[in-house]
């Protein structure tokens, strides 16, 4: 089976070559070998030429606050893209894998979103990427779309990772306290992806939306706290530790894009449909702590 990987240098996608490996012949593609998703037209035609069984986009614009700016740009890679992959794959018969995100909600309330939720994003970001769901459900219905949130990993640039660098060179931090997710593993993605991927060769009616996301819950705050007490538990020499981690609401911290006060994503139709178990978010983040030193 041959599998076509956009995006493979990114958070995501680098733990996608590994995971997707045992399956068939990964092909991975980025920006830098001239898969573009900023050109759909030239994409959906390298597809083809390509005819892979399955398509897996891990690519996308997720720079929030820069969409703001350039919302044609995040409109082209987040929504026009996926529009041309799903045209391509129903062309070829193949699997179209996407992930989507938790800012397609608009952060009311405090219940977990579910797939069926309505949806109100209050960004450039979120309301490119829900667009980018619905280009796909609309155009080829072997599709599986997951929607994670607060991704982080040992590749690439994420949340823990500013956090350690920062603790490294203040005495305190402030970090935003009532925004409320769940920190969801790039490894964990990856891993649920080919469970689901190989579920799906024998269970074609299991496609569809779905919410992927850790375990439990905490707020950006939080997770700042719990990663610097992993690290400094491993013997990091820290100048801030949990301690200094001051607690901040999001007035105090205004940023181009509007974000989600309730993050919180209901994944009981994953679990149901594929039998998977979500681990404790605190684990995928001591894995990431211990990977990035
Ligand atoms: N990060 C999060 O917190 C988060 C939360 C919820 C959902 N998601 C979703 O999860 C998925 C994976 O995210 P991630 O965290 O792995 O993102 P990431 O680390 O930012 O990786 C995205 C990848 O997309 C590539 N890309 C961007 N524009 C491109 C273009 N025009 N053509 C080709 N490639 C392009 C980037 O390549 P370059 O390195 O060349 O720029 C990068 O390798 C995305 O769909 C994202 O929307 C992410």
């Amino acid at each position: 089976m041959k599998i076509l990987l956009l995006g493979s240098a990114g958070q995501v996608g680098s733990q996608l070559r590994t995971a997707l490996a045992p399956l068939g012949e990964v092909v991975a593609a980025d920006r830098a070998s001239g898969w573009d998703l900023s050109d759909p037209a030239t994409l959906a035609v390298r597809v083809e030429a390509l005819a892979p069984a399955v398509i897996v986009n891990a690519a996308a614009y997720t720079a929030v606050d820069r969409a703001e700016s350039e919302p044609a740009l995040a409109h082209r890679v987040n929504a026009e893209a996926p529009a041309a992959l799903a045209t391509a794959a129903g062309r070829l018969g193949a699997w179209l894998v996407h992930y989507s995100t938790d800012y397609v909600f608009d952060g009311s309330g405090n219940r977990p979103w579910r797939e069926d939720d309505p949806t109100g994003p209050l960004s450039v970001y979120g309301q490119s990427k829900l667009a980018g769901e619905q280009a796909i459900q609309s155009r080829h219905p072997r599709h599986l779309i997951l929607r994670t949130s607060w991704v982080h990993g040992p590749q690439g640039g994420n949340f823990i990772r500013t956090m350690l660098r920062l603790a490294g060179e203040r005495d305190s931090l402030s970090v935003v306290d009532d925004q409320v997710g769940a920190p969801t593993s790039a490894p964990l993605i990856a891993e649920v992806t080919a469970q689901a991927l190989v579920r799906l060769q024998q269970t074609p009616e299991l496609a569809g939306l779905y919410h992927l996301a850790a375990a439990g819950e905490t707020s950006w705050c939080g997770l700042a706290r719990h990663a610097l007490a992993v690290a400094r538990g491993r013997g990091a020499s820290l100048r801030c530790g949990p301690e200094g981690v001051r607690a901040i609401p999001t007035t105090d911290y205004p940023t181009p894009a509007r974000r989600p006060l309730n993050s919180r994503l209901d994944t009981h139709k994953l679990r149901e449909a594929f039998g998977i178990h979500l681990p404790p978010w605190q684990d995928g983040v001591r894995e990431t702590v211990e990977a990035i030193g």
